[in-house]
């Protein structure tokens, strides 16, 4: 996760090929009325399906890819919702319990324009990361959007009048073009000897090189010890599952099929930004600064005693506040819940999982199948600059490997006028 973005040489822009665009203008049916008072009738949602390129899985392996220069909105736009899944070669989404959607996250880069078409003439200056507003270290958890397991069934949709700006060209350099890559987990579980082990990248079941911890270095750039029993570092792109003896399955074509809705920026529109805490932020300080050390992924022990539940917690200042417009998370199995509290002790929002019954995509069983959304009235909450939020994830207590407990929240630091 630390080195998210390919270096120069790798770059060798892969024009999407398939695009299937629905250019409906739909607008969508608000919860509160009052809301659409703000939508300017002509500034109408679009929205579009993209299909990201496609990759071969067969049983057992394990897909890490980036895809750089992916279709996202021309312009100056406000996105409202992004949501993503994985579909076969036919468009059918794919069930969890044959490939495990383990994350896909939007990350926004900045590409010289003018850099040389010869990919070893590249300079690391040529590109660069925009990431979120924060709250992580460096290139820890920078994207936009991003879920896993959970994305069928947990909405991105963000109520009028707000959005999520991008591409405004004051804040691109001079020079400069925003894009967008994809990076995408996925791991095929068919045939596998330990599902759930598989789904948690627990590094004994994989095939990995004999060198693997000398050579695999860590979030803070370490080589890993052999304490990593697993987590994403486990999980590398080619590596394969371990497989029940005489299972046959075929290979097939992979792609993330992603849908976004946006309006055309203008003055009816209100932006929001977008926080990522994790509940793994070892926040210090060094005497004159707030250091975040995020460590994106953590291990539940096995369970020496007899409490149900596992907390992992962490206190996170925010530099700058806003009201609160969205929360939600990014968990794994066994999530029991996630809760934002606010620095007197209130509940800020609470996320909880669906998890599926059936065997259709979006609702199979035992799979985390949606983390439900916070959406407080705008303006009834509001973060105070400088304020001290503090995260919990909560799991069921058995030995997990990568779980993770990301809070996705959404700040206005303006209001519309109305409020
Ligand atoms: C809609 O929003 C208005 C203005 O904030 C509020 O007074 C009203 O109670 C809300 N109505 C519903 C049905 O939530
Ligand atoms: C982009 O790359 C070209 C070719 O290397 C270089 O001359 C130019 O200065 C770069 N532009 C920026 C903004 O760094
Ligand atoms: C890997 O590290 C171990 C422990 O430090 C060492 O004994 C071993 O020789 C190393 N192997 C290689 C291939 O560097
Ligand atoms: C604290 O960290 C910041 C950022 O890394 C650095 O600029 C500053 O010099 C550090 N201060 C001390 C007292 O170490
Ligand atoms: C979250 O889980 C804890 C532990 O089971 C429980 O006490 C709490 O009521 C849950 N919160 C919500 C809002 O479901």
């Amino acid at each position: 996760m630390a080195n998210l973005l390919p270096s120069s040489h790798e770059v060798d822009m892969k024009f999407l090929s398939t695009t299937i665009i629905f250019s409906l203008s739909i607008l969508l049916l608000l919860p509160n009325t009052s809301y659409s008072l703000h939508q300017n009738p002509k500034n109408r949602i679009k929205t579009a399906t993209f299909l990201s390129e496609s990759f071969e899985m067969g049983p057992g392996s394990i897909a890490a890819k980036t895809f750089l220069n992916i279709e996202f909105p021309e312009g100056h736009v406000g996105v409202k919702s992004f949501d993503a899944e994985l579909v076969d070669e036919e468009g059918n989404s794919i069930p969890l319990y044959e490939t495990y959607l383990h994350h896909w996250f939007a990350i926004k880069y900045i590409e010289n324009i003018t850099m040389s078409h010869d990919p070893k003439l590249r300079r690391t200056d040529d590109f660069a990361m925009e990431r979120n507003e924060g709250m992580c270290n460096e290139n820890i958890l920078p994207h936009y959007w991003g879920f896993g397991v959970e994305s069928r069934g947990t909405t991105s949709h963000i109520p009028d009048p707000f959005a999520i700006e991008q591409g405004n060209r004051i804040n691109i350099p001079k020079g400069y073009k925003e894009k967008w890559l994809l990076n995408v987990m996925a791991i095929d579980t068919r045939g596998a000897q330990d599902k759930k082990g598989c789904t948690e990248c627990r590094c004994d079941l994989m095939n990995l090189p004999k060198d693997f911890y000398n050579v695999t270095l860590d979030v803070h750039n370490q080589p890993l010890t052999t304490n990593y029993k697993g987590g994403i570092f486990c999980c590398q792109d080619n590596l394969q599952c371990k497989q029940r003896d005489g299972f046959q399955g075929s290979k097939r074509k992979v792609s993330l099929r992603y849908k976004i809705s946006w309006v055309h920026w203008n003055k009816h529109q209100v932006p929001v930004k977008v926080y990522i805490l994790d509940s793994t932020d070892r926040v210090r300080s060094n005497g004159s600064q707030i250091i975040h050390d995020c460590q994106a992924e953590y291990t539940i022990p096995t369970n020496g005693g007899d409490d149900s539940l596992h907390v992992q917690k962490a206190n996170i200042p925010m530099k700058k506040g806003g009201y609160l417009i969205y929360g939600t998370t990014h968990m794994h199995s066994g999530v029991v819940n996630a809760t934002l509290y606010r620095q007197n002790g209130e509940t800020l929002c609470t996320s909880t999982p669906k998890y599926g019954t059936g065997d259709e995509p979006g609702n199979e069983k035992h799979y985390v199948v949606g983390m439900s959304v916070c959406y407080p009235q705008p303006g009834s909450i509001k973060v105070h600059d400088g304020e001290i939020l503090t995260v919990e994830s909560r799991y069921k207590n058995e030995f997990r490997t990568g779980v993770m407990g990301h809070f996705y929240i959404y700040l206005a630091e303006e209001l519309p006028q109305q409020y």
